[in-house]
């Protein structure tokens, strides 16, 4: 699906674990930013504000899930779904990285372009992948072993 509209915050993005739906919920607000400044302005000095941003606290939010899934017996329990988790978050920054090459270099980027791809991966890597890593930490938690 292609989709850029605005993200909206609701149940079927809630994982159950707080502290990763408090930092999706930031990550989403930055992103639906991104795309109201992009609505209106697309300078080059705009779009590498925005990327710097995203790409900041994605790395942040990404340190967070790993961590959970090293103190929460994930990657010992489930170590394909841990890796391929973890390949995800390599392939967002990396992207996100290219980007800002293409901007360095010169090299203009369609907002559109830069949205539908953020849009499409916050929703299918949350929607998917963490919430397989949430009902993994929801069981631990509710039955520690
Ligand atoms: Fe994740």
């Amino acid at each position: 699906m292609q989709n850029s509209a605005p993200l909206i915050w609701n149940d079927s993005l809630m994982t159950g674990v707080p502290e990763i739906d408090e930092q999706h919920r930031i990550l989403v607000h930055t992103f639906n930013e991104a795309a109201e400044k992009l609505c209106g302005e697309t300078s080059r000095e705009v779009l590498e504000a925005i990327t710097q941003d995203l790409l900041g606290y994605a790395l942040y939010h990404f340190e967070t899930e790993e961590l959970l899934m090293r103190d929460t017996g994930y990657e010992a329990e489930d170590d394909a779904d841990a890796r391929r988790h973890l390949a995800e978050h390599r392939d967002f920054s990396t992207q996100v990285l290219a980007v800002r090459d293409r901007l360095k270099a010169g090299i203009p980027i369609p907002p559109h372009e830069l949205l539908v791809f953020l849009n499409n991966w916050l929703v299918k890597h949350i929607m998917h992948t963490d919430m397989r890593l949430a009902a993994f930490i929801l069981a631990r938690r509710s039955s520690p072993t």
